[in-house]
């Protein structure tokens, strides 16, 4: 290119174009081989700096609570019938935990529960620890329009303890609601749940019985025989209740907002604590809530095997 200025003007016309697409042709060449050589140089890199930021499966430390398994394994019997999982909060006011469920200010089945209270309020009224997980049903027919089908787990609260009772537990409610729910779907789908959740034929019968928010109320008991130590459900000639249950109580409906000659439904609610002993053969409950190691690691489920139909609960 120096030499362009001493060339003749003909010259130049030849060399000046032919220069040209040669330091073009160059540049390019250049510019492709640089490429070329950072990817290289890129390739490289991420070759011999790779960084694991997985941690190797420890499969021997952690275990999910036997509460925690058995509330999936409900869940997972409940979601194949179709119901969904509703929560509400453990601190409840006294409309939601008794008197939209038909436990009218001074009736004498409020002392059925033993409640927690808290303190009172400027106007004195308490809040109060839910002493059962019914108070969702109402939280849910007031802001869900039927048909409901849900299910509620979640911790509940009394004042009491000893080997089958303890101040905190954990309960599963069932709340169903349409234009032609009666009490043979309200068998069927508990009967079904039984066998299914103890993985065997169980025999149940229903006893008539009391609850201000159904009506009729029926108990529920399953067949079982004590062998030992151990208590085989589904077989003997003993009886164990399990679970309370019935049709919604007008009333309740009302204090919802649902009018009773529309709509109808069941409910019923059991222990999930109570349900997780006699599965797996805990003789005290109160070890369930201790946050003892040996307990949890005996006890406990491994928490990479989900519970599932298909391949077994447990
Ligand atoms: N709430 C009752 C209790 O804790 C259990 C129960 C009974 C729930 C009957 C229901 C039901 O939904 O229909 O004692």
């Amino acid at each position: 290119m120096r030499t362009l200025g001493q060339m003749s003007v003909e010259q130049k016309k030849v060399m000046g174009p032919a220069l040209n697409s040669l330091k073009n042709e160059l540049a390019a060449l250049v510019e492709t081989r640089k490429t070329v050589l950072e990817g290289a140089a890129l390739n490289a890199a991420l070759a011999s700096e790779t960084l694991d930021m997985s941690l190797p499966v420890r499969a021997d430390t952690g275990t999910l609570h036997p509460v925690m398994q058995v509330m999936e394994e409900m869940a997972v019997i409940f979601a194949d019938q179709g119901f969904a999982v509703a929560e509400g909060p453990d601190i409840e006011d006294d409309f939601h935990n008794f008197t939209a469920l038909n436990f009218p200010p001074g009736h004498p089945a409020r002392d059925m529960h033993d409640t927690f209270f808290l303190k009172p309020d400027e106007n004195g009224d308490k809040m109060v620890l839910r002493t059962h997980t019914s108070p969702v049903q109402i939280r849910t027919m007031m802001s869900q329009k039927p048909p409901i089908r849900i299910i509620i787990p979640g911790r509940t609260y009394r004042c009491d303890s000893d080997q089958t009772h303890t101040p905190m537990f954990h309960q599963v409610e069932g709340l169903v609601i349409d234009k032609a729910t009666h009490m043979g779907h309200l068998k069927g789908c508990l009967m079904d749940f039984m066998s299914a959740f103890f993985e065997t034929d169980v025999d149940v019968r229903f006893r008539p019985h009391h609850f201000p928010f159904t009506e009729p109320s029926a108990e529920m008991d399953v067949r079982y025989e004590r062998v030992g130590d151990e208590i085989r459900i589904g077989q003997g000639d003993k009886w164990m209740e399990i679970l309370g249950c019935g049709m919604v109580h007008p009333n309740v409906l009302k204090n919802c907002g649902l009018d009773p000659d529309e709509y109808q439904g069941f409910a019923f609610g059991m222990g999930v604590d109570r349900l997780a002993m006699l599965k797996y053969g805990m003789p005290d409950l109160r070890d369930m809530f201790a946050g003892d190691g040996r307990w949890l690691s005996h006890y406990g489920f491994s928490p990479l095997l989900q519970a599932n139909l298909a391949t077994g609960l447990s």
